[in-house]
């Protein structure tokens, strides 16, 4: 089903209540009308028949009534639409206008108020009993209503005429008020339409007039910055690991072209595999680490939590961590807790963050220089900080160094093989654990390494909290 236009729904919209409030309005004020034509008259009948009434009062007989009505003036001028009979139907008196209306002799002798056509003409007819010498005589005063009704009439012609020419006039005003109102959303539309990945710094017109289409493009425009950051990012992160890449592979290359050069003995072919090998396991991590950030950018890597002992975990990578730092010789202590701190996480997770630590740690630290690792638990976090007496981190590095691909000394890095992505890994498995990652240095004195997880319960306590 194709849906209309929303300017042409408004204009249909407006066009339905306003007709139902046009006939509303039309029948009320009709029946309004004929209600007080009628009180009128009726007030008038009422007045009139007061003085009929002492008349017949007056009267002592049937025969001197008959004159009496005859005769008086008043009665005469004022009510020329009289008539009197008694209760079995016969004439007493009636006017010379009443006998050419005609309405017949009442047959109930009840006071009433009444509408009825005699001879094509409306008369308001108002019927009274009244009691004159021992005898009811029944009186019947009458108002023609042709002219009052024949105006409602005319009225009701002139609503009938006039309410479609003025349903027309003020629908074409709403179809014209509604197309205004909407044309910036046409306009906003437009624009859209023509941004696309090419052109995502391009922004929309914000109508300066602070109501709901100033809010709507400002919206507009501020999800376009977030999507124009994402992309940007993307579009770096791939132009990053393709020259990453690059790097080894040419590196492969050479090699292996160079030794296939010229007929070369066993031990150097062997040599030559030896380090395209090593250059191989390097790579492959380095892939794996790229796919690790683009499953964790499209949101697809989750982490599965369980209960985990810190302790064990942190003395798991410290074994690792020794190995490494003994070949460089390196001294290394850990400060671990006798009791466990528990947290929820996953283990393999937090085994890649703190080797990714300790690899650092290592890399660059030299020979005599010192690893330190301890644990505790404060403020309902397990703390975990990794100190080296390395070469330090400038400090207009330091903010960038969670920052993928960041390298402090490329030059150097590239000699221990660092892409740069380690911290930023590091610094996502934290925060998926709900934690954080901070770094503090000295350039020449060392750098320190603070990983804070909540422990396990301290997330619901947290939100429990704040309920
Ligand atoms: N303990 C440390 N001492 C001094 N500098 C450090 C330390 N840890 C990190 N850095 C600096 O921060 C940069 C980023 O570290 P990160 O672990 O992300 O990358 P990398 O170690 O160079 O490469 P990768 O970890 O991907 O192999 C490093 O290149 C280095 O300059
Ligand atoms: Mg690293």
């Amino acid at each position: 089903m194709t849906t209309l236009p929303l300017r042409i729904r408004i204009t249909a919209w407006y066009f339905a209540v306003l007709a139902t409030g046009f006939s509303l309005f039309g029948v009320i004020a009709f029946y309004a009308m004929r209600g007080s034509i009628h009180e009128t008259v009726d007030e008038n009948l009422q007045d009139q028949i007061q003085g009929v009434r002492e008349l017949i009062e007056r009267t002592s007989g049937k025969a001197e009534l008959e004159h009496e009505l005859e005769q008086d003036e008043e009665i005469r001028a004022g009510s020329d639409l009289l008539q009197v009979s008694d209760p079995a139907g016969n004439w007493i008196y009636r006017s010379r206008t009443m006998a050419l209306y005609g309405p017949p002799a009442p047959r109930e002798t009840r006071t009433s108020i009444t509408t009825l056509q005699s001879n094509g003409v409306p008369l308001r007819v108002l019927t009274l009993p009244v009691q004159a010498g021992g005898k009811i005589y029944i009186v019947q005063l009458a108002y023609p209503l042709d002219d009052f009704y024949e105006a409602l009439a005319r009225f009701r012609r002139v609503l009938f005429l006039s309410s479609p020419l003025l349903l027309l006039l003020a629908s074409a005003g709403g179809y014209w008020l509604s197309r205004r109102a909407l044309a910036p959303v046409d306009q906003i539309t437009r624009e859209a339409r023509s941004i696309s990945a090419q052109n995502l710094s391009s922004r929309l017109l914000v109508p300066h007039t602070g109501d709901e289409l100033q809010r709507l493009s400002e919206t507009l425009n501020g999800m376009l910055a977030r999507l124009e950051q994402a992309f940007r990012r993307i579009t770096q992160f791939t132009a990053d690991a393709s020259h990453e890449l690059r790097t080894p592979v040419a590196l492969m290359r050479t090699r292996a072209e160079v030794v296939l050069r010229r007929p070369r003995s066993e031990e150097e072919y062997r040599e030559t595999l030896r380090q395209i090998l090593e250059d191989l396991q390097r790579t492959s991590s380095l892939i794996e680490n790229l796919m690790l950030l683009a499953r964790v950018d499209s949101g697809t890597e989750a982490l599965q939590r369980t209960p985990i002992n810190m302790v064990e975990s942190v003395g798991e990578a410290c074994l690792e961590g020794r190995t490494l730092a003994e070949t460089k010789q390196i001294s290394f202590l850990e400060e671990l807790p006798e009791s466990p701190v528990w947290i929820e996480g996953e283990s393999n997770s937090l085994r890649r963050l703190f080797l990714i630590l300790l690899d650092n740690a290592v890399k660059y630290t030299p020979p005599q220089g010192r690893i330190t690792v301890s644990l505790r638990s404060s403020d309902g976090c397990a703390v975990t900080e990794v100190r080296d007496t390395g070469i330090g981190i400038a400090a207009e590095d330091l903010p960038h160094i969670f920052e993928r691909f960041f390298r402090a000394d490329r030059a150097r890095s590239r000699e221990t093989g660092g892409a740069g992505l380690g911290l930023s890994i590091g610094q996502w498995i934290a925060q998926a654990h709900g934690g954080t990652i901070r770094a503090f240095s000295k350039p020449g004195e060392g750098s320190l390494f603070q990983v804070r997880i909540p422990l396990a319960g301290e997330g619901e306590k947290a939100v429990s909290s704040r309920q």
